[in-house]
């Protein structure tokens, strides 16, 4: 039996929730955090398991939390940086208390996280940090700009530290998420409607042409989360979801002109039924995205 110990922050749903389960599966001992413990009946079966409440944006907690993890389990050699939302809608109609409040959660909360733990890896001669960045860091998306402005935010974070901490041999993973199945579109924090919005058109469209886009199981993050934590080698970067490395690698293939007009056009224009299915096709994903938030919002999710 492995005995090693994992800590996660956002388990409460969707991919944290998922990374629990595979580590638990794999025998580990997981420090499962969460906002609100009474969710935590989700992870009651697994006897490795033990939750803790955590609010990522309260710094205080995030010491307390890691020192209680740390005295429960003797040493933690993992720590996944999980925790997030997104924030979505036109920049000009998004409050400055909403971008705000996106970095406090999806950057500060990393970095609060990863400074309660650096001392404790050092001490114990290592460590390993997986932050949980996006697609939107490897392609910024209109209408998304201030959430992938904070994944983005966390690539090169953990891009520098993954060198700076070097020499104390802790090492940190990225890990580039493509669309999974979760609650983050059922939680997202809209932007105001603004005046009449001019942007409204653009808006739809671009929800539209998301909509039935097929979402991977967030197990597929998972089991990337877990060979980031745990495979040795210069790999430092993981990008689960097919729909992820097609995007990427079209980037790459497409001239900018090509990639910008195919962008713009998903905002001026209605999504092509067409195209949509084929794309969705391609990406290889299993649930499509408008069904997992309906099923939220219908209490199912
Ligand atoms: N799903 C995707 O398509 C996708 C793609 C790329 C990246 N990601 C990233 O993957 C991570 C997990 O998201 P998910 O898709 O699994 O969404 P999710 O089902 O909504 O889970 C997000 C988790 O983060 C928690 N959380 C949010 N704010 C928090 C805070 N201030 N303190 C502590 N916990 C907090 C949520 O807790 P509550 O239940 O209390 O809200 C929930 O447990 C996020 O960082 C997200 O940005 C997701």
């Amino acid at each position: 039996m492995n005995s090693k110990t994992v800590f996660i922050t956002g388990t409460s749903s969707g991919i944290g929730l998922e990374t629990v389960r595979y580590f638990a599966g794999q025998g580990w001992n997981v420090a499962a955090t969460m906002r609100q413990m009474e969710l935590a009946r989700s992870v009651s079966d697994l006897p490795t398991v033990r939750v803790f409440q955590l609010d990522v944006t309260d710094e205080a907690q995030v010491d307390s939390v890691a020192a209680a993890a740390i005295a429960a389990f003797g040493r933690i050699d993992v720590v996944v940086n999980n925790a997030g939302y997104a924030q979505y809608g036109p920049l000009e109609l998004t409050s400055m208390e909403q971008i705000e409040r996106q970095y406090r959660t999806n950057v500060f909360g990393v970095m609060k996280v990863m400074k309660a733990f650096i001392p404790h890896f050092r001490l114990s001669g290592g460590g390993t940090f997986v932050n949980i960045s996006s697609l939107s860091a490897k392609i910024a998306f209109p209408i998304f700009g201030v959430y992938s402005s904070s994944k983005w935010a966390v690539a090169g974070l953990s891009e520098a530290m993954n060198i700076e901490l070097a020499p104390f041999g802790i090492r940190v993973r990225t890990v580039y998420p493509g669309t999974h199945a979760s609650q983050i579109f059922s939680k997202m924090d809209a932007a105001s409607e603004g005046d009449a919005s001019i942007y409204a058109p653009y808006v739809r469209h671009f929800l539209g042409s998301q909509a039935d886009m097929a979402a991977n199981h967030p197990s597929v993050a998972a089991k990337d989360i877990f060979a980031a934590a745990t495979r040795d080698g210069w790999r430092f970067e993981y990008m689960p979801g097919r729909d992820a490395r097609l995007l990427v690698w079209l980037r790459r293939i497409l001239s900018n002109r090509m990639w910008y007009q195919m962008q713009v056009n998903s905002l001026l224009q209605p999504p092509n039924p067409r195209v949509q299915r084929l794309m969705s096709w391609l990406m290889g994903g299993t649930t499509p995205v408008q069904a997992v938030a309906d099923a939220r919002l219908q209490g199912e999710g």
